[in-house]
C-alpha cells in the first residue's frame, strides 16, 4: 500500500477524534485506527468534509503511514498502552515514533522509552491538556523524550496547539518522561485550584448566605479581574446552570463526593518521594478522598455542634475573599513549580520553567491571566528556586496578605473547613520563617532514638545524653 499519511492516531474516542480533526483542519494528512467500528464510523461522519478516513485493521493502518511513522496513542493510561505497543511492534520499522498522549504515570513512560529505544524506536510521553474542546480547537501540549523525534513532530504540534499572542502553547519539555511529569504536576495544580474554588463557594454559601445567583455574580466579577482563568469561568457558569428535572440549580442536586483518576494523587506521592512539600495540592487530593466518607460525615455532623458563622461586613469580606483566593492560587502554582524545579534536578529533566508557564497560558485547564506574571518571573530569572522569591510576586502577596489572614482566621474560628486556603497560608508562613521549631524535632529524635543532630555553632553531628533531663 502506498504511504501517504503524516500521522496516525490510535484510539478514536473523543480526545483522539478531536485532535485528529484539529490536525486535519490545519491541512495535515492524518488517519486513525480503532478496534471499535462505531468509533471509526463517528470519525468518518465528523471528518466528512476533510475526507478523513480510519482503519479497523492495524496492518492497513500501519501500511498507510509515511516513514518514519508517527503514531500517536490516545488510549486509557495503564496496561492498555503496553498492549497496544506490543501489538504495534512487529509491524514497525526502526526510527518510527510512538507518542503516548494519555495521562500515563511518568515512571511507566521512562520504562517504555528505555525498552523501545533498545529496539530502535523513538518513544515520547506527551501531556495534552484542555479537555474535548482543547483537543478540537487548540490544547496545551507537553511533549518530552527523544529530541530528534520531537523535531519530526514539531510542525504538527505547533499548528494544532493553542496560541497566546501568536506563540504556540507547546514546547519541547525535556528528556525522558518529563512531558508526562509536567502534565502530572499541571493536574496537581488543577486539583488545588478546583478545591480553592470549592472552598470559596462554601464560604459564600454558608458564611455569607449568598444565593447561587449571587455566587455566580461574584465569580463573574472576579473572572473579569486578575483571577481570570478557565476554571473560574467554568465555575461561574455552573452557578447559572438550571436542572431540567427540578427547575432548580443543578449544582444543588449533585452528590458531595468527589472522584478522581489519580494524577493528583501521583503528584502528592512524588512530592513525598522528592521531599518537596506541596501542601495545598495534598489537601486538595485528601479532601476529595475525605468527601467520600459521606455516612461518617453525616453521623459526625449530628454528634458535634455545628457552629453558626456570621460575617458583619459582607462587602469587606468579599473583597478579602478575592485577595485570599488570589494568594492561595499563586501559592498552589508556586508549590507545583517548586516541585518541577526539584524534579528537574533529581531526574535531570532540564526543565525550562518559563517555557512551561508560557505553554500553560493557553489551551490547558489551568490557563490563567496571572500566568503572565509567573512567566515573566521565570523568564527574568531562569534559575529562580521559588516563585515567592520573585520581587514582583512578593510585592503582590504582601499587599493581599492581610485579606488572606482575615479569611482563614474567620473561617477557622467558626468551624468552616478551608483546608486548601489554610494550608496555603501556613505553607507561606513556614517558608518565610528563618528559624523554624525543627530544632526541637531533632532534639526529640536524638532523645529517644540517638538519631543525632547538627549544631548552629559547630560542624559535625552530635548526640546528647538526654537521660538526666528525662529523670
Ligand atoms: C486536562 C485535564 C484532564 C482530566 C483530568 C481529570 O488537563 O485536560 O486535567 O487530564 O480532566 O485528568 O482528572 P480527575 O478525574 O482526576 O479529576
Amino acid at each position: 500500500m502506498e504511504s501517504k499519511f503524516t500521522l496516525g492516531m490510535i484510539g478514536l474516542g473523543t480526545m483522539g477524534r478531536n485532535l485528529l480533526l484539529n490536525m486535519a483542519d490545519k491541512g495535515f494528512a492524518v488517519t486513525g485506527y480503532d478496534k471499535d467500528p462505531k468509533m471509526i464510523q463517528k470519525l468518518k461522519e465528523d471528518g466528512a468534509k476533510h475526507n478523513l478516513t480510519a482503519y479497523s485493521s492495524l496492518e492497513d493502518f500501519i501500511g498507510s503511514l509515511e516513514l518514519p511513522r508517527r503514531i500517536m496513542l490516545l488510549v486509557p493510561a495503564g496496561p492498555i498502552v503496553d498492549s497496544v505497543i506490543l501489538e504495534l511492534l512487529p509491524l514497525l520499522d526502526k526510527g518510527d515514533i510512538i507518542i503516548d498522549s494519555g495521562n500515563s504515570h511518568f515512571t511507566d513512560t521512562s520504562k517504555r522509552a528505555a525498552e523501545l529505544s533498545g529496539q530502535g524506536m523513538h518513544f515520547f510521553g506527551m501531556g495534552i491538556s484542555g479537555g474535548e474542546e482543547g483537543a478540537r480547537f487548540g490544547p496545551s501540549i507537553m511533549p518530552g523524550g527523544d529530541k530528534t523525534a520531537y523535531g519530526e513532530m514539531k510542525e504538527i504540534l505547533e499548528a494544532v496547539s493553542a496560541k497566546v499572542n501568536g506563540d504556540p502553547c507547546v514546547a519541547y519539555i525535556g528528556p525522558g518522561a518529563s512531558g508526562h511529569f509536567v502534565k502530572m504536576v499541571h493536574n496537581g495544580i488543577e486539583y488545588a485550584m478546583m478545591q480553592l474554588l470549592a472552598e470559596a463557594y462554601d464560604i459564600m454559601k454558608n458564611a455569607l448566605e449568598y444565593s447561587n445567583e449571587q455566587i455566580h455574580d461574584v465569580f463573574e466579577q472576579w473572572n473579569n479581574g486578575r483571577l481570570q482563568s478557565f476554571l473560574l469561568e467554568v465555575t461561574k457558569d455552573i452557578f447559572a446552570f438550571k436542572d431540567e428535572k427540578t427547575g432548580g440549580y443543578l449544582v444543588d442536586y449533585i452528590k458531595d463526593e468527589a472522584k478522581s483518576k489519580g494524577t493528583g494523587k501521583w503528584t502528592s506521592q512524588v512530592s513525598m518521594d522528592l521531599q518537596l512539600p506541596i501542601p495545598s495540592i495534598n489537601e486538595a487530593v485528601s479532601t476529595r478522598d475525605l468527601s467520600k466518607f459521606k455516612s461518617l460525615r453525616t453521623a459526625l455532623a449530628k454528634t458535634y455542634t455545628q457552629d453558626k458563622y456570621t460575617v458583619g461586613d459582607k462587602d469587606k469580606f468579599i473583597v478579602e475573599l478575592e485577595q485570599a483566593l488570589y494568594f492561595a492560587v499563586i501559592s498552589s502554582y508556586a508549590q507545583g513549580l517548586h516541585l518541577l524545579w526539584q524534579a528537574s534536578i533529581t531526574y535531570e529533566y532540564e526543565l525550562n520553567l518559563h517555557e512551561i508557564a508560557q505553554i500553560w497560558r493557553g489551551g490547558c485547564i489551568i490557563r490563567a491571566e496571572f500566568l503572565e506574571d509567573i512567566y515573566q518571573a521565570y523568564k527574568k530569572q531562569p534559575d529562580l528556586e521559588h516563585l515567592y522569591a520573585d520581587a514582583g510576586i512578593a510585592k503582590k502577596l504582601e499587599e493581599i496578605l492581610p485579606g488572606m489572614r482575615s479569611v482563614v482566621s474567620h473561617t477557622v474560628l467558626t468551624g468552616l473547613a478551608v483546608p486548601a486556603f489554610a494550608s496555603a497560608l501556613t505553607y507561606f508562613d513556614s517558608l518565610k520563617t528563618e528559624r523554624m521549631p525543627s530544632n526541637l524535632i531533632q532534639a526529640q529524635r536524638d532523645f529517644f532514638g540517638a538519631h543525632q543532630f547538627e549544631r548552629t555553632d559547630a560542624e559535625g553531628t552530635f548526640h546528647a545524653l538526654w537521660n538526666p533531663v528525662k529523670s
